[in-house]
């Protein structure tokens, strides 16, 4: 059936500035790290496509290795933004990575300029896009010198490959670093991407700090810990569950659900019911609490997990004594990577 986008879409989300740039983002996007490869059905990428977009998420986050197999992610996003958001080109912010194992030999892993230069012409090919809004460094490369990884960004920004440059990965000391050298270019960073989650809460320790200090925005994944912030594994683990599934490629695996960690979830979950939420839209309101989040990248595997999570939006505002009883619950939380 062809696409008509819901014309009240932009009343439905919340746009955040991303750090001084003139550039918004929806407070809450989609990511395709799962559930857009081959293996999953075209029809359910299409609708978790347009439910997102129908809801407002203007902002759609893809990475070169996403799949399976690596690439599949991208294709998937290209038969359908050709299909159904080619009009629709100008409302969005699409974006794409290179800095993990892409293809076989020296050239398609980490950050040399060769890498990132061939793997974005490559996303261009398989999305079927011009451009992309975004370009980002995936991780940190331990060996090749960050001039060259961010002249290679701020190359492709230079020939309109890329609106904006932005890093994934990097520790508060080497983002600085990174930051600095963008500046120096003429390209600045836009935007840091960074785990954090009630379970992972490392960027409370220095990152967003340096990010508020050097006006970067921040977009923060696996925010739902993949799943373990919702209250899906409260009585066993579903067999179509991402643990459940017993996928390898970065997924959660069924031995972190322990007894422990379940009593946690649990102990947090009743403190959703309390504030009238899901623990899964908790979870999103409470690094959407912090000005200095930018938006959230919410993986889904259904369409009703998007609109579920959406709500989010409606309460992010949390009482003192609702932070120091979330602090307490998660002092005893087993620490996630
Ligand atoms: N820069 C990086 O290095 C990096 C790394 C990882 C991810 N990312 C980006 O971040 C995105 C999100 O990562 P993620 O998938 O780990 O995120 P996540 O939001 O923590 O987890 C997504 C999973 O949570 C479950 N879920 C979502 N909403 C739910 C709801 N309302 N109720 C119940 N369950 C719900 C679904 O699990 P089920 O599948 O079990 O249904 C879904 O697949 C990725 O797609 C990618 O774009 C970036």
């Amino acid at each position: 059936m062809s696409y008509s986008a819901n014309s009240n879409r932009y009343q439905l989300m919340e746009y955040r500035r991303c750090g001084n740039s003139g550039l918004k983002l929806p407070a809450i996007s989609l990511g395709l790290w799962h559930n857009f490869g081959e293996p999953d059905p075209l029809e359910n990428c299409r609708d978790m496509l347009r439910t997102a977009f129908d809801n407002g998420i203007t902002h759609f986050d893809i990475a070169n290795n996403y799949g399976p197999p690596p690439g599949a992610a991208e294709t998937t996003f290209g038969k359908i933004y050709s299909a159904d958001f080619k009009s629709h080109r100008d409302e969005l912010i699409i974006s794409t990575k290179a800095g993990w194992k892409m293809w076989d030999g020296p050239y398609g892993d980490f950050g040399s300029r060769k890498y990132l230069i061939s793997s974005l012409d490559q996303s261009l090919k398989r999305t079927g896009l011009e451009y992309v809004d975004i370009f980002y460094h995936h991780r940190p490369d331990p060996e090749t010198r960050l001039e060259e990884t961010m002249m290679a960004l701020d190359q492709v920004v230079r020939q309109g490959k890329a609106l904006y440059a932005g890093i994934s990965g990097y520790k508060p000391a080497e983002a600085e670093s990174a930051f600095s050298i963008l500046k120096q270019l003429g390209t600045p960073c836009l935007i840091h991407q960074p785990k954090y989650s009630m379970l992972n809460r490392w960027v409370e320790n220095g990152l967003l700090d340096v990010l508020e200090k050097e006006n970067v925005g921040c977009i923060s994944f696996s925010t739902l810990a993949q799943g373990l912030l919702t209250d899906k594994y409260i009585k066993g683990i579903p067999a179509d569950s991402r643990a459940g599934r017993q996928l390898d490629n970065g997924a959660i695996s069924k031995d972190i659900i322990t007894p422990e960690l379940v009593n946690i979830v649990q102990q947090l979950h009743d403190l959703a019911a309390q504030r009238n939420q899901t623990l899964a839209q908790m979870a999103i309101a409470w690094i959407l609490k912090d000005k200095r989040i930018t938006s959230v990248i919410l993986g889904a595997s259904k369409p009703a997990q998007i609109t579920d999570s959406l709500k989010a939006i409606d309460n992010y505002q949390f009482s003192k004594e609702e932070l120091d009883r979330i602090d307490s619950i998660l002092s005893r939380a087993p620490r996630l990577q």
